[in-house]
This record gives C-alpha cells, sequence and structure tokens, in this order.
C-alpha cells in the first residue's frame, strides 16, 4: 500500500490534526513536507488534548514514525519544547525524524517578519509572526540555513554572516532597529545542535526506502489550498506549497508513489488574517459558528472569520490537488440552523461565475451566490454510520459531495478520534 496525502481544502483548521491522528494508528510514516509552528493542530484523544505546531499528528499513535521532511521550516527552540511536552505527558517521541535539508527559522527571521508586517501597515498579511516567509525567502535566495549546517560550525558562521550581511542593513537603517550579532546566533543555534542530533537523517532515502517495502506513508499538509503560495489567494498566503505536489517536493518522494489525495474540508468556512473571503458573515450567524465551532486560532489565538460553505473553492481544491476523497469536519457545528446557505458559485460585476477566478481583482468583488438547504435539530454526536444521520443532514452531505467533485469519504461529528463516521476507508 504506498503512499497518501491528507491536506487542508480551505484555508487552513479544517481539522487535519485530528484526521490525520485518527488515521496514525494504521499507517507506518506521518510525513509533515512543507511549513512550520505557524500550524496549529488540534488532537483530542480521549480526556486528553493536543495542540501540536510542528510535530506531525502521527506522533501520538505509538505505531507509526513521524517524519519532519525536507520542506518544512524548522524553528528548534519550538520544536525541543513540543517535545519535552509531549514527554512530560507520557508521550514517546524517540522515534521521531528530521531531515538534515529542512531549513532553520533562526532569530533574525523571526524578527523580520515581525518588523516587516509593520511596515506594511493597513496591508500587513496577518502573518503567524513566526518567521516563516523570511526563513523560506532566505531558503530561495540560498542564504538559508539548513538543519545539517548546525554540525559544522565553520559553516554555520559563514551561512550566518551571509544572511545577516543585508539584513542587517535593512533593520538599522530602513527598519530602525539594533543589528543582530553574528556570535550570539551561531551560539544559539549551536546550543541545539547535540539535542537534535538523535532525530537528524537522510528522511529522503528513510521514505523512499519504507514505500519500496511497501510501508503505509502518509503526509500531512499544513494550511490550506487557498494559502498555497501559488494557488493560493496571493499575496493573502502562506510562503509554501501545502497542496498535493508540495508533498513530493518537500519529501523528496515521486507522484507516481501517491494513490490517494484526502481534501479536509470543514462543512463551513474559516479563514484567519487578511485576504479575500467570499462568504465571510459579519452576522450573528457568523458569531454562532465561531462560538459553536470553537473557531480560535491555535497558534495565535486570534479569532478565525467565519463563513458559509463554499462549493467554489472545494471544486477548485479538487482540481488543484487531484482529490480522491474529502473527509468533511465539523457537520455537528451546524445543527441547529433552520436553514443552511451554500455558495454554489459568484457573482462578479453582475456575471455569474462557477468556477474561482484566477484575477485577484475579480476574487476580491466575488459575491457569493446562496442555495438554501434545510437544515437539522437532532444530536448527531454520536451517529457511527451515514444513515444514523438525519435526513436533512444527509442530503447536505450529499449536495456538498455533488458541487464539489469528489467523494465525501468520511464526515467528523465531533472533536475525537471515535467521533468519525467512516464512509469509504482510506487504507
Ligand atoms: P487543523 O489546523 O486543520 O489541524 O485544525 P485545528 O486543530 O486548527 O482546528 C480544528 C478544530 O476543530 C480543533 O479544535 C479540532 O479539535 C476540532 N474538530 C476537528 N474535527 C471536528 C469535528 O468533526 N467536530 C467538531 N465539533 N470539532 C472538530
Ligand atoms: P493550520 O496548519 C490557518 C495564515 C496566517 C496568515 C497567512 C500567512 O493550523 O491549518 P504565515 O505565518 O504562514 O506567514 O502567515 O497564513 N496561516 C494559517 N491560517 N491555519 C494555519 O495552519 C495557518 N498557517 C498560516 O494567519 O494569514
Ligand atoms: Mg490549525
Amino acid at each position: 500500500m504506498p503512499a497518501l496525502v491528507l491536506l487542508g481544502a480551505q484555508w487552513g483548521d479544517e481539522g487535519k490534526g485530528k484526521a490525520t491522528d485518527l488515521l496514525g494508528g494504521s499507517v507506518d510514516y506521518v510525513v509533515r513536507y512543507q511549513g512550520g509552528n505557524n500550524a496549529g493542530h488540534t488532537v483530542v484523544v480521549g480526556d486528553q488534548k493536543y495542540a501540536l505546531h510542528l510535530l506531525p499528528s502521527g506522533i501520538l499513535s505509538p505505531g507509526c514514525t513521524p517524519v519532519i521532511g525536507n520542506g518544512v521550516v524548522v524553528d528548534p527552540s519550538v520544536l525541543l519544547s513540543e517535545l519535552s511536552g509531549l514527554n512530560e505527558r507520557g508521550v514517546d517521541t524517540s522515534k521521531l525524524l528530521i531531515s538534515g535539508n529542512a531549513h532553520i527559522i533562526t532569530p533574525y527571521n523571526v524578527t523580520v517578519d515581525k518588523v516587516t508586517e509593520r511596515f506594511l501597515g493597513k496591508r500587513k498579511i496577518g502573518t503567524t509572526g513566526r518567521g516563516i516567509g523570511p526563513t523560506y525567502a532566505d531558503k530561495i535566495n540560498r542564504v538559508g540555513i539548513r538543519v545539517q549546517d548546525l554540525y559544522d560550525e565553520s559553516i554555520l558562521t559563514q551561512k550566518v554572516e551571509a544572511a545577516l550581511d543585508g539584513k542587517n542593513q535593512l533593520l538599522t537603517k530602513l527598519y530602525n532597529r539594533r543589528a543582530i550579532a553574528v556570535d550570539q546566533v551561531v551560539e544559539e543555534l549551536l546550543g541545539y545542535a547535540e539535542k537534535l542530533a538523535p532525530y537528524v537523517t537522510d528522511t529522503v532515502l528513510v521514505l523512499n526506502q519504507a514505500l519500496d517495502d511497501d510501508k503505509v506513508v502518509l503526509f500531512e499538509g499544513g494550511q490550506g489550498t487557498l494559502l498555497d503560495i501559488d494557488h493560493g489567494t496571493y499575496p493573502f498566503v502562506t510562503s509554501s506549497n501545502p497542496t498535493a505536489g508540495g508533498a513530493c517536493t518537500g519529501a523528496g518522494v515521486g507522484p507516481t508513489k501517491i494513490s490517494r489525495v484526502i481534501g479536509i474540508l470543514k462543512a463551513y468556512t474559516t479563514r484567519v488574517g487578511s485576504g479575500p473571503f467570499p462568504t465571510e458573515l459579519f452576522d450573528e450567524d457568523g458569531e454562532a459558528l465561531r462560538r459553536i465551532g470553537g473557531e480560535r486560532g491555535v497558534t495565535t489565538g486570534r479569532d478565525r472569520r467565519c463563513g458559509w460553505f463554499d462549493a467554489v473553492i472545494a471544486r477548485y481544491a479538487t482540481r488543484v490537488n487531484g482529490l480522491t476523497d474529502f473527509f468533511l469536519t465539523k457537520l455537528d457545528v451546524l445543527t441547529g440552523w433552520e436553514q443552511i446557505p451554500v455558495c454554489v458559485a459568484y457573482e462578479i460585476d453582475g456575471k455569474r461565475v462557477e468556477e474561482l477566478p484566477y484575477s485577484q481583482s475579480d476574487f476580491h468583488h466575488a459575491k457569493p451566490v446562496y442555495e438554501t438547504l434545510p437544515g437539522w435539530s437532532e444530536d448527531i454526536t454520536k451517529a457511527k454510520s451515514f444513515s444514523d444521520l438525519p435526513k436533512n443532514a444527509q442530503n447536505y452531505v450529499k449536495a456538498l459531495e455533488e458541487m464539489s467533485g469528489a467523494p465525501i469519504s468520511a464526515i467528523g461529528v465531533g472533536p475525537g478520534r471515535d467521533e468519525t463516521i467512516e464512509i469509504n476507508s482510506f487504507l
């Protein structure tokens, strides 16, 4: 059985952590392939709740090897504190593998993230302030620091010098900040080397050998399709490729190995940070979705913007990711609405548009065209099979499936591992 990709089909926070954890018990490896600790993945196991930022959600499944792939950006201090936090709660993290080619989020990358956002003022992206964009920028500019550099002090010093050269000019002359000392950064980074050493390896080789041995590998996306640097609502995006292709570059596995791409899809829509969001609600329905859905950022604690389900986005996610399945989450949150509007198309400058416009200005003007579906009031959190759902909930799911272009193979009816209806098996 080959590789599966599990990714966000909207703007992140769809419930990827829960979905990955659910499959974690049956797979051999769970791999993060992009992003960093901008992610906030919540996993609820029994009465225990875990918030993971950098570690793959498979870390909570004892039989599973968690892997941080080459496409991820790693803040070593966050990683070490996440590991010790889990160890204190009795979770064994010793199987973790980290790619030596993954890039490191340095303290100056975090500083640059914060000052550039401040400088953008009203035009800010609303980043998580974790240094993600500047670290990927350094990678592309070929002045990045990689995990393997921690093991060669001379190379590390040269690289930090090269990276700080231009940045210190910017920090002091443009942003009116103090220059950052090379020695200090090198010393801090070297301090992580020994602690990380047991985990660092050639993850590309490990994963490809595992696939040759018929092991099951699950790639866990951070963020979501509409936050993708190429396919999302640029510039209001993150700086990596959460879409399916990112799993290949971010883990060093060829596309021929991937047999299933699962899109995690919330039964309504949320977004954190700036940028267009056609179905966003500013009324009490939006408030109610936020309250009932607990829509508050796991990483930054910001309230999430909330709106109705957008089928145009779901269709787009199906296309750019080649989705084979959807995992629909948080259906239980919609219980109690008499009528539930669903966006089936946009109206842009008086014209009906069925597909996501490539033009940023068109997307900014897009107004949702709604169809209203009848709601349900019965508690669905104990439902174990599709037929346990009230007829109107079944019809809501079927309507979404038809509009979105791929089968809905699982439905989340609560945050817990067992609060899931499985329709088609993923494995
Ligand atoms: P991620 O970033 O995609 O992993 O998602 P987050 O963890 O940021 O946000 C999803 C939230 O919804 C978390 O608090 C989950 O515990 C919760 N959740 C996931 N699936 C369900 C579901 O089916 N129903 C309900 N009520 N909550 C869910
Ligand atoms: P998970 O994995 C939701 C958003 C930020 C901001 C933009 C850029 O939990 O779904 P960045 O710090 O990445 O440069 O910020 O992307 N963002 C997320 N929104 N869920 C996430 O992760 C996100 N990670 C980044 O709010 O708008
Ligand atoms: Mg999240």
